[in-house]
């Protein structure tokens, strides 16, 4: 059997295979509370080794999109126990992805409509987040200004991180995915492009990667540092990130740190897919790659444009432990099953991948029923 569907031993969870369904945002939470249709697409996905749930706001405060869910209310722990609830009947396993969004946000999305936070007080130019416009209709809309977090409310905001890390167990996940990637607050902090800040929180690498690494830790502390997993995008250029001086040292220093943290995993995002670059180049180069490897002990995972044969390459060859894969999860339910078989892929299609009903969300069929209702 190959080695990408065999089990594997992630620091205490037992994973049934080394495919992991990458973070989603579905956009489909109507008042940010998962729903029965959230709980379905999850448990048609059960067969993942590990499922990253969609991005999901640890504060109001936190929230740069419209219908995206929440894990800081009562409600929305409920509606994500239902969730993990039907993963678990059909023996899987599933962490949350928790998500604080900084700068990418809007003022009308916050409460009383103050401005969003970031490490810096500047905005993220040409980006848009969602939210409603002048004429009360949903849409991508410009991010607004947002204002330079104090080391008070940086403290505050670790402390949301840590209540929503304990929501998250109560809701019943597996564990959390801190969401360190794609531009959003953590890398607001840890890129030096962005963050110009002279406290402690800006300037050398230590002081950028000092939220992160003490926000990890105090996750750590309150639901155990085996349940936390952290993804990252090095090199990541999403929403106003731009290379920057020891970039490098940046990035090994974060996995040398994080190395000694004994955690879930570290998730690896590679943006190629997203930025819709040049399909030719990855946004992580393959060296950077090997050189976290060898820097972080840890389980690494490897997400953005796999396919089953790339994912073997990366698995056998022990650059990754496991393989994230995002859009084929959206059209093929079973994913594992169809590698495991080698039964060919359903095609997905981005004009269902955010918001609407259930079309593309809860309708795509596992591949022997797709061929039974053919023949
Ligand atoms: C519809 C959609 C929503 C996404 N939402 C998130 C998200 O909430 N959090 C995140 O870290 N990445 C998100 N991503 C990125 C994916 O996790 C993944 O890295 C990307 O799709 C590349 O992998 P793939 O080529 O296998 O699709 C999203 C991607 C897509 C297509």
């Amino acid at each position: 059997m190959s080695k990408l569907l065999k089990s594997y031993d992630m620091n205490g969870t037992l994973l049934a295979n080394r495919v992991l369904m990458a973070p989603m945002t579905r956009s489909r939470a109507r008042d940010t509370v998962p729903d029965a249709r959230t709980a379905l697409y999850y448990r048609q996905r059960a067969g993942a080794g590990l499922i990253v749930t969609e991005g999901s706001q640890i504060s109001i405060e936190g929230t740069g999109y419209l219908f995206t869910p929440g894990i800081h209310t009562p409600e929305q722990i409920r509606g994500w126990q239902a969730v993990t609830k039907g993963v678990h009947e059909e023996g899987g396993k599933i962490f949350i992805q928790i998500w604080h969004v900084g700068r990418i946000s809007h003022v009308s999305l916050q409460e009383n409509g103050v401005a969003p936070v970031s490490s810096v007080d500047a905005p993220a130019k040409g980006y848009t987040c969602f939210a409603y416009d002048e004429q009360g209709q949903p849409g991508p809309i410009p991010v607004s200004t947002p204002r330079a977090l104090t080391k008070d409310d940086i403290a505050r905001v670790t402390e949301d991180f840590v209540t929503a890390a304990k929501n998250s167990i109560e809701a019943g996940f597996d564990g959390i995915e801190i969401h360190g990637a794609n531009g959003y607050l953590f890398e607001q902090f840890i890129n030096a492009g962005c963050n110009t800040r002279t406290d402690e929180y800006g300037g050398n690498t230590m002081n950028r990667l000092r939220f992160v690494l003490d926000a990890v830790d105090a996750m750590s502390e309150a639901i155990g540092s085996s349940r936390v997993g952290i993804r990252l995008a090095p090199y990541g250029r999403l929403h106003d990130m731009h290379s920057f001086d020891g970039e490098e040292n940046t990035w090994l220093t974060l996995a040398q740190k994080l190395s000694e943290k004994n955690l879930a995993y570290v998730h690896l995002s590679d943006q190629e897919s997203l930025c819709n670059i040049d399909p030719t180049v990855a946004a992580i180069p393959k060296d950077f790659v090997r050189k976290f490897r060898n820097v972080y002990k840890g389980t690494l995972v490897i997400a953005g444009s796999l396919t089953q044969k790339t994912a073997e390459e990366l698995v056998n060859s022990g650059v990754a432990d496991l393989a994230g894969f995002g859009r084929p999860f959206i059209s093929n339910p079973d994913l594992v099953e169809r590698f495991r078989n080698n039964w060919p892929l359903a095609p997905f299609d981005p004009a269902t991948f955010y918001g609407g009903g259930d079309e593309g969300y809860i309708d795509y069929l596992p591949y022997r029923e797709s061929v039974d209702n053919e023949a």
